[in-house]
């Protein structure tokens, strides 16, 4: 009895110490969450849902909206169409429920611009792998919003690569002629209709999002568009589709240069598709940092672009993966900018599976509390997409307090669109620091020592003067005035996350 009672009152702390829960539970009062700015080009298609917190029911209003939009009160989906003048409308979202009532900004800019604040939801990769199916997409959609990730901005539902056809597969259902006899790309039989599909994500007010490549395959070789880039892209936006992930692959074979001209060329063709489009289609580059593509993404028409390898391949040092990746990530910061986005790839945490062995079932992350506290901050700092790729069936407690913290997502959010500049980087420490819109700035204390230790930051190394109020990010708490310099002491591979106010 006394064994069995120790045992259990150790397990408990043990789970309460290795997992400690830093995100305050949000409040029964509605709160708005979601970006403040919003793309969209002038006539196509629109819809999104106000992401909020709070009890049920509650019921939504919207002053200023264009009167090509109309907002459904009760679920708070805003659809119609964007307005065909270009120009900012000034909107301003409420919610209100039986304990209370909240207010947000909301500005819709119409022009050309698309994601002006980084885009944020789930792909399906590093879960499902070439298992991806129609039915688990729907599933995940269910999820986005049964788990509250959509109350938290979470909204993109994509499909990644398998859901075509592979040529030469000996599996019935994968099998076949990738294309009709017109040239239009075949879904593979795990996806019956995909109109049906988009159809069922977007009454839910989320979005669909899915992937090919500018090469004959894709990197699981699988039919890609060579050749019928244009065709592919007005079927996608037939479909429903408002994400591409285009990823290079076998497109090395066509053209073997290594020059810039060579890898903007297949990312130029279809950034000047997809603007012709009766759609808002996200554009997101996917050919691992290729001749700098910070440096020319946007120019190209890409919404966000990766900048490295992939995250899953990426090979632990004495830190896990995440960091090195981080790290190239955060080098390219001076050219991310409202529309245009480094991408570091997805946030691999809860239970999640391993690329280099893809057939085997998703596990549980191996990264500590404190590892996947310092990937999420630093994906925010860097004003990242915010896409989480693991099993929308098995999303815990902890790792919903990882991905849904309200103010966290916010600092990735702000409208200012900065991405984080590198305040020190040494084999110990790492520091970030991202101007926000209303002149306070985030800041990041990354412990990389297997050891306790104190990271500070003077204001000195951050640009800035006088004393300011100091938030801790994660627990959303005032921590009290500072002055001359911000610090704290770190567990092993800890973060402080901090906002600090003028
Ligand atoms: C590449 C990409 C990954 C994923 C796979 C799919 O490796 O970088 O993100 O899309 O292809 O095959």
């Amino acid at each position: 009895m006394r064994t069995l009672t120790l045992l259990a009152a150790l397990a408990l702390s043990g789970t309460a110490a290795a997992q400690p829960i830093l995100t305050p539970k949000p409040a029964p009062q509605p709160k708005i969450n979601g970006p403040e700015v919003y793309g969209a080009r002038p006539g196509r298609p629109f819809l999104y849902r106000i992401p909020s917190t709070g009890e049920r029911p509650m019921r939504f209003s919207a002053a200023g909206l264009p009167k090509e939009l109309k907002l459904d009160a009760a679920t708070g989906i805003i659809s119609g169409a964007a307005p065909a003048k270009r120009g900012e409308y000034r909107v301003t979202l409420s919610a209100a429920n039986a304990r209370g009532k909240a207010a947000r900004r909301f500005r819709i800019v119409v022009g050309d611009t698309l994601a002006l604040t980084p885009p944020m939801g789930w792909n399906d990769w590093y879960t499902h792998y070439d298992r991806i199916t129609d039915r688990l997409m729907r599933q995940a959609a269910d999820a986005m919003l049964a788990s509250g990730m959509a109350d938290f901005g979470y909204q993109y539902v994509n499909i990644d690569d398998c859901w075509m056809v592979k040529p030469g597969s000996t599996v019935a259902e994968l099998g076949g002629d990738p294309r009709t006899a017109d040239g239009s790309i075949r879904p593979n039989g795990r996806f019956p209709d995909m109109k049906a599909l988009t159809a069922y994500i977007h009454a839910k007010g989320l979005k669909a999002g899915l992937y090919t490549s500018p090469g004959p395959l894709t990197c699981a070789r699988f039919a890609g568009s060579y050749q019928h880039e244009e065709q592919d892209a007005r079927c996608f936006a037939e479909w429903g589709f408002d994400f591409l992930k285009y990823d290079l692959c076998s497109y090395r074979s066509i053209d073997k240069r290594t020059t810039v001209e060579a890898d903007r060329k297949p990312y130029e063709l279809m950034g000047s598709i997809l603007p012709k489009l009766n759609r808002d289609v996200v554009f997101n580059l996917c050919q691992y940092g290729r001749s700098e593509v910070w440096k020319w993404g946007g120019e190209v028409g890409g919404n966000c672009w990766r900048t490295t390898g992939d995250l899953g391949l990426e090979k632990s040092t004495r830190l896990p993966a995440f960091y090195s990746i981080g790290f190239k990530n955060a080098a390219a910061w001076e050219y991310a900018a409202p529309g245009k986005w480094n991408d570091p790839d997805y946030i691999l945490i809860g239970t999640v599976g391993d690329a280099s062995k893809s057939s085997a079932p998703p596990v549980k992350t191996s990264l500590t509390a404190e590892e996947q506290y310092s990937y999420m901050s630093m994906w925010a700092l860097m004003a990242a997409p915010l896409f989480y790729s693991g099993d929308m069936g098995t999303l815990d407690e902890f790792t919903l307090n990882v991905l849904c913290n309200a103010e966290v997502i916010e600092v990735d959010q702000d409208a200012l669109g900065k991405q984080a500049r590198i305040v020190r980087r040494t084999d110990d420490e790492f520091i970030l620091a991202k101007p926000m819109a209303d002149g306070s700035l985030a800041v990041g204390l990354f412990n990389l020592a297997d050891n306790e230790r104190e990271v500070a930051v003077s204001w000195q190394d951050l640009g800035i003067e006088g004393r300011r109020r100091a938030r801790d990010v994660w627990r959303q708490k005032d921590t009290g005035a500072v002055a001359g310099q911000y610090k704290a002491l770190l567990p092993p591979h800890g973060v402080a996350l901090a906002r600090l106010f003028r």
